[in-house]
């Protein structure tokens, strides 16, 4: 028995104080507990940063007492690991002690100094120590190799927090799961277990002893697409890292901020909790429960039903099905579900077959589905061909293209099924060929008679829009006389104008004002034909002015909340950004709460429209690419440096980079950010899903935008240029990495050209593409500082200067070893608070 036996004046003064341990128990605390020292209930190891305590505790109606880990800082304590869960020590044993016995493992003794836990390493060590790290590991390591031979993160209780995986490797049988208390004063193993499946991907999984009680859904890169309110990839901070060479896969969990405390706890009454600390109210919040309503409990409406919790009776057969035992059904029984009402063609027997002259089976589509359990998944299946491949197997029941996946197929029963109100996929259900005809009647039915209110609505339309539009004209042109605009006829002779007899000066700002009469005809009304795609800040139309000049017309969403004046001033300065690699801006049309913004016409249109076209993009060899990845960087440096406003583009992604004849690069979109300040929580909202694969994670995160934030979506398109895909959606080598992990993998596995388009094979420099993706990997690092500027990016594509090394992206991809993991999160610290924008913007 005895204190820690350290030779520094500390102690002594600890000694003293031994009986003050409840009012001062950390006087001189430390991380590290070395073999010549023990840790005495009432002492306790605090991390350097004093973020985590370990020590003994004894949970609240209980008599035991335990080793344990909790936040140093968080007054209503949660206890996150448990040491000797399955053995406790009487609370009344105040001569307990944790030591590292002279094998180096860590051991914990009762009074009577009978170990009643301790570690299994078989490492052998005179210079062990344990020391608990910030981010809550408690590790057992050499002093002087640094090996390290026991960690508690291995050994996960109920809380999943920052800086942990769970998961498995089938490699070593290791399964790092989670598992409940059994009561909120009993820390020994529950029924209740949250892990990952084995199924092709993953899914995130809660059992009840052998049962499964509720279910995830598998990964699709970003997020579990059966939970569909969380959110995606980093900002949910949940991260599948495969690794097929070791058959494992692993869930990391690492959240960015760490101003608030996220943790996820499977609690002893069976749901899964996320839980951020609340520091207003000094109380734990809890963001996010499973299963939240009956429809989250597993296969609730039994085989072939769906449950839909904002209806009554909740649940309800699938379309051309009915119940198994229609009394069982009705009295609200539903574990027998539902059978099929008329057989599929192909069930049938051949005989009849002919007799009927029967038509195939066809499928019917459900959208915003939670997608059933026990899928097979068809890798290399494209979307056309998901269909074919479910329909020419007679045992396949429905299908789903899920992107990032790919083709998933069921066979049997469809289990837990489920109704979302938000997000969900779709379904698509094999039926015969007559329970489909039904609806396709009525479809048909419903189609008439909208046709009919439809035309009746546009006739009416068009009277009123007409009358409305003359009214309009006569204002306006009571208005333009009034502020004095420029008369037609004294434009004529106007030297800068581009619009021949279409355009109106405006004395003071030279921003050339479009009669809205001569844009409605330019792009014949706005006709749907002329419609060239929907941009963040609305869509866009082609159109052809009078005198031949092709133009593409923006007209924004009305809900910009500026007024004309205000909007005006903001496009007369965006009109004065001019650079060989951005948009032209011509003009621009108010007319009313008509916002019309008109560019020069690209006819090659959008990077995208080649980049992901496996026909298409043969045209853009690699001469051709790196003058783009220039192009690009060039404009984005004008526009963050050189230009006279020193703008933040916000929406950088390869539909906004229009490329000209000779296919060199021009941004478009770029400023307009600005005339949306006003509504910008409603631009975030909308755009935040749109292009979320280029959003950088402070942005994600915290709406917190820079230039670097358009240094990361340069990194991420510099990434798709060179390998031809969408960062989002991807499938790597049967792996569920999006675009940024595998780069990042094929980088440290000295593999970088694995990464490249293969259709650049005989037109690529490797040295460039090598740089490239060097570049690329530099601008999409998670912390704002470790990114370069615009100016040295373009420096180092131009030159061969020296490119530092990158940091591994593990907010936007995923690891792969536990070490590199670890180092990383030692050099960031985390906890996020989830935008709430974000999640509700999903
Ligand atoms: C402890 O016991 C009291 C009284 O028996 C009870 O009200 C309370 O809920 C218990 N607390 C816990 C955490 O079980
Ligand atoms: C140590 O190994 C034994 C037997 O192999 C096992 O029962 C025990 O749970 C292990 N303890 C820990 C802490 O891993
Ligand atoms: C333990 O320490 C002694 C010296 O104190 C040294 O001779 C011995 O090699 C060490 N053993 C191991 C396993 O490191
Ligand atoms: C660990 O090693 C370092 C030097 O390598 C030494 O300064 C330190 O005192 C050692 N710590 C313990 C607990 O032995
Ligand atoms: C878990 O399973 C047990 C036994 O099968 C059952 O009694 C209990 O209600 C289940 N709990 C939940 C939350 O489903
Ligand atoms: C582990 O092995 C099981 C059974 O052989 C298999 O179903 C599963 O896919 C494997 N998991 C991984 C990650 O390789
Ligand atoms: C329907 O019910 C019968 C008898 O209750 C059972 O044998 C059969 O498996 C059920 N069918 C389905 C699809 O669950
Ligand atoms: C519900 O129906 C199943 C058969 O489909 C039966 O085995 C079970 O006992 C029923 N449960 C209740 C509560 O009636
Ligand atoms: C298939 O057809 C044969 C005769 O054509 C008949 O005897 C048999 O019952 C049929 N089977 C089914 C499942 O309908
Ligand atoms: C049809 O689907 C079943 C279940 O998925 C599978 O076992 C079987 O091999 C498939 N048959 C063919 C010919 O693909
Ligand atoms: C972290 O969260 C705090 C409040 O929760 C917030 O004020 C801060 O801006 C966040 N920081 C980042 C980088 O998102």
């Amino acid at each position: 028995m005895g204190i820690i036996n350290k030779s520094n004046a500390c102690d002594f003064l600890s000694f003293s104080l031994l009986l003050y341990f409840l009012i001062f128990p950390s006087v001189c605390a430390t991380d590290t507990l070395t073999q010549s020292q023990q840790i005495l209930v009432g002492q306790n190891l605090i991390s350097a940063g004093q973020i985590f305590e370990l020590g003994f505790f004894t949970p609240s109606n209980s008599s035991k007492q335990y080793i344990g880990i909790w936040y140093k800082n968080i007054p209503d304590r949660k206890v996150v690991w448990v040491a000797n869960r399955e053995n406790p020590l009487q609370a009344t044993d105040s001569a307990s002690s944790l030591t590292i016995g002279s094998d180096g493992n860590l051991r914990l003794l009762d009074g009577k100094r009978n170990t009643v836990w301790s570690t299994n390493s078989s490492v052998q060590s005179n210079s062990t120590i344990a020391v608990l790290s910030d981010l809550g590991d408690f590790v057992l390591k050499d002093n002087v190799s640094g090996f390290i031979s026991w960690e508690s993160f291995k050994y996960p209780c109920d809380t999943f927090f920052s800086g942990m995986m769970i998961g498995m490797n089938n490699n070593t049988g290791e399964k790092r799961f989670l598992s409940s208390w059994k009561t909120d004063g009993d820390p020994s193993p529950g029924n209740f277990v949250l892990g990952l499946t084995p199924d092709r991907p993953p899914q995130i999984v809660c059992w009840n002893g052998s049962k499964t009680l509720w279910r995830g859904g598998p990964w699709d890169g970003w997020k579990f697409i059966g939970i569909p309110d969380s959110g995606q990839g980093y900002v949910n901070g949940l991260n599948l890292v495969p690794d097929n060479q070791q058959q494992s896969v692993y869930l990391s969990f690492n959240v960015y901020n760490t101003s608030a405390v996220t943790i996820i706890v499977m609690t002893p009454a069976g749901t899964v909790n996320t839980m951020v600390w609340a520091e207003e109210t000094k109380s734990w919040h809890v963001n996010w429960v499973a299963p939240a309503n009956p429809c989250d409990v597993y296969g609730y409406c039994g085989p072939n039903g769906v449950c839909n919790k904002n209806q009554s009776p909740i649940c309800e057969c699938l379309k051309g099905f009915v119940p198994n035992s229609t009394e069982d059904w009705n009295k609200g029984n539903w574990t027998g579900g539902c059978v099929r009402r008329l057989e599929l063609l192909c069930q049938k027997n051949s005989s009849s077959l002919a007799a009927a002259g029967a038509k195939n089976d066809g499928f019917w589509r459900m959208s915003g589905m939670k997608l059933p359990d026990q899928y097979d998944y068809l890798f290399n299946e494209v979307s056309s061909s998901c269909e074919q491949r479910c329909l020419s197997n007679c045992s396949c029941m429905a299908y789903a293209f899920v992107t990032g996946i790919g083709c998933m197929v069921w066979s049997g029963g469809l289990i837990d099924v489920q109704q979302f109100s938000i997000n969900g996929n779709d379904l698509f259900l094999r039926l015969a060929n007559s329970e489909l005809g039904e609806d396709r009647k009525k479809k048909r039915e419903i189609i008439i008679i909208s046709v009919t209110t439809i035309s009746v609505v546009l006739l009416l339309g068009a009277v009123i829009f007409g009358s409305c539009r003359w009214r309009a004209n006569q204002r306006v042109k009571r208005r333009n006389r009034i502020k004095g605009f420029d008369l037609p006829d004294r434009m004529d002779n106007s030297q800068d104008n581009l619009w021949g007899s279409h355009m109106i000066h405006s004395e003071s700002s030279e921003l050339p004002l479009l009669d809205f009469d001569k844009v409605l005809v330019a792009t014949n009304n706005f006709s749907s034909t002329n419609k060239l795609g929907e941009g963040g800040f609305g869509p866009v139309y082609w159109g052809k002015l009078e005198d031949g000049q092709e133009v593409a017309v923006k007209r924004l969403s009305s809900h910009s909340g500026q007024g004309s004046e205000e909007f005006k001033n903001e496009i007369i300065l965006i009109s004065k950004l001019q650079h060989r690699n951005l948009v032209r801006l011509l003009g621009c049309c108010i007319e009313g709460e008509e916002k019309l913004l008109v560019y020069e016409y690209l006819k090659n249109r959008s990077l995208d429209t080649f980049l992901f076209d496996a026909k298409n993009r043969v045209e853009l060899d690699w001469a051709k690419r790196f003058n783009i990845i220039q192009g690009i960087a060039r404009g984005l440096l004008y526009l963050h440096r050189d230009s006279c406003l020193r703008v933040i583009h916000r929406d950088l992604k390869a539909s906004n980079i229009l490329l000209d004849d000779d296919m060199n690069p021009k941004i478009s979109d770029f400023g307009l950010a600005r005339t949306f300040r006003v509504t910008q929580e409603l631009a975030n909202t909308h755009r935040v899903m749109g292009t979320f694969g280029y959003m950088s994670p402070e942005y994600a995160m915290g709406g917190l935008f820079s230039e670097k934030s358009d240094v990361f979506s340069f990194g991420v398109l510099l990434l798709e240029i060179v390998s031809g895909t969408r960062n989002t959606s991807l499938h790597y080598q049967d792996q569920y990495l999006n675009l940024l992990g595998y780069a990042w993998q094929m980088w440290n596995k000295r593999r970088a050209l694995d990464l490249m388009d293969e259709s650049l094979d005989d037109s690529l420099s490797q040295t460039e593409a090598i740089r490239c993706i060097h570049i690329g990997l530099l601008c999409v690092q998670d912390h704002v500082a470790n990114r370069p500027t615009m100016s040295a990016v373009v420096l180092m594509l131009s030159s061969e200067i020296e490119v530092p090394q990158p940091k591994q992206p593990i907010f936007t991809t995923q690891s792969l070893s536990d070490a590199d993991l670890r180092s990383q999160c030692n050099s960031i610290r985390f906890m996020s608070t989830v935008s709430k924008s974000i999640i509700e913007g999903q």
